[in-house]
């Protein structure tokens, strides 16, 4: 079982193989509950996962090759055949690379520092990317439409079983960060598993995505995107959980050039455009909150050119004090509910956004609070060639700015 292999820690990065006595105490029932663990589907896979900790050489072999990264454009102008033929090829390229890209992953756990490796939610993740890579790896090769679907199948049901990964990594290194003097190690293998994870699951659901016929969509690009559009989308449900934590929200005005459409995919905009708003309207609710009626408005400006567009979301939410300004973009920084202690133990105290999520009306993502919100927007929008950045005076109000290259194949991109 799960439970049961959490007693195994992965190799030591020196090679050592020990049973560690810290992984036992740890291993202990624990109060604070994950939020999810996925069940295996076969328990025969979870008791080989074990194993792998331990014999790992097909793993070893997929982490030595490169993975193979595509442009945007290449994979929007791949052809549509009428007999499905590209469905077959995107699930053959997809079945070569998930194992490559999900060793590289396995890899990365093994060279944390032991004490990091050895945390159990942590272990429990290593473990969940163990089972994938050998569920991946091991799946018949894909040649008809028949062992397509069954391999589109299993695709949506390892996406769905990682679902949570990003919490989970959010709880383990919370826990385990006290142990780690040296920032940049925690920072450095997020960077890299968030961003990495990003590429494959916008791979695996552009896959997925094939499969279905939606008007000004290939996979999972928008051929048509209206930054307007998808901005408002996110504007209504960020207002939607403020209001259901402070029982106000400020309104969201979209200036500038509002008419832009160009193509582009939604899904990094749909985790980083709520990040940065929820943010923005929390500093404007708590800065205005002996005055809610007369609020000020967020207001997120569009600027577009031929190689990237900006999107400027500007509050008057009373800025960021000077104390804090260097460590806003770092993985667990906080100033919800626990006074500006990044190593805090109570990050999800009452009045913050978290709870505000978890327990809202859309019972959406679980990150809130957590401090990922601007570190990981900022490590996707590099990762898409863009950047993140901020400008705020404290005692007014702060200006983000989201940078993002086209895709539209005139100027260079980023791969996937
Ligand atoms: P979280 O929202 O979970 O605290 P983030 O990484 O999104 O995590 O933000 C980290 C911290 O940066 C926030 O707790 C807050 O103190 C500060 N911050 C972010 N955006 C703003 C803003 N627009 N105005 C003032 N402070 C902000
Ligand atoms: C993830 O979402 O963490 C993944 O890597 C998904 C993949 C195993 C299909």
């Amino acid at each position: 079982t799960v439970g049961k292999s959490l007693l195994v820690c992965p190799p030591h990065p020196a090679g050592a193989l020990e049973l560690c006595p810290a992984v036992l105490f740890f291993s202990r029932p624990r109060c604070s509950g994950i939020p999810y663990v996925p069940q295996p589907r076969d328990k025969s896979v979870s008791a080989r996962s074990v194993i792998s900790f331990y014999n790992q050489s097909a793993i070893d072999i997929a982490a030595e090759k490169p993975s193979v990264r595509l442009t945007p454009t290449t994979i929007l102008y791949a052809g549509k055949s009428p007999d499905n033929s590209h469905i077959l090829r995107s699930a053959q390229y997809l079945y070569k690379e998930l194992p490559v890209r999900v060793a590289h992953r396995i890899r990365d756990f093994r060279h944390l520092p032991f004490i990091v490796g050895c945390n159990p939610t942590i272990l429990h993740v290593h473990e969940l990317y163990i089972r994938s890579f050998h569920l991946l790896s091991e799946f018949p090769p894909v040649e008809d439409f028949e062992s397509e679907e069954k391999y589109t199948k299993l695709v949506k049901d390892l996406l769905d079983d990682h679902k949570d990964v990003v919490t989970l990594l959010a709880e383990g290194f919370r826990e385990s960060r006290k142990h780690i003097k040296e920032y940049k190690v925690i920072q450095e293998f997020l960077d890299r598993m968030l961003t990495s994870r990003l590429g494959i699951r916008m791979l695996a659901q552009h896959h997925i995505a094939l499969h279905q016929e939606k008007p000004n969509y290939v996979g999972i690009i928008c051929t048509q995107m209206s930054l307007k559009k998808i901005i408002e989308k996110w504007a209504d449900f960020s207002r939607q959980v403020c209001e259901y934590k402070y029982g106000f929200a400020p309104r969201v005005r979209v200036l500038g050039h509002v008419g832009v459409v160009f193509p582009y995919i939604p899904l990094p905009l749909d985790y980083i455009l709520p990040e940065l708003l929820k943010n923005a309207m929390r500093a404007t609710c708590e800065q205005h909150s002996d005055n809610p009626v007369n609020m000020p408005d967020v207001t997120v400006t569009i600027a577009n050119n031929d190689v990237d567009f900006i999107i400027r979301i500007s509050d008057k939410g009373g800025g960021m004090p000077r104390e804090i300004l260097e460590k806003v973009m770092q993985y667990h920084f906080t100033t919800c509910g626990s006074e500006m202690d990044p190593a805090s133990e109570n990050l999800d105290g009452l009045g913050t956004m978290m709870s505000a999520m978890n327990d809202g009306p859309n019972g959406a993502g679980p990150m809130y609070g957590f401090g990922f919100g601007l570190p990981t927007s900022r490590a996707y929008a590099e990762y898409l060639g863009g950047s993140l950045t901020y400008n705020t005076m404290q005692g007014i109000g702060t200006d983000v700015y989201l940078r993002l290259r086209h895709i539209d194949g005139n100027y260079e991109s980023f791969r996937i």
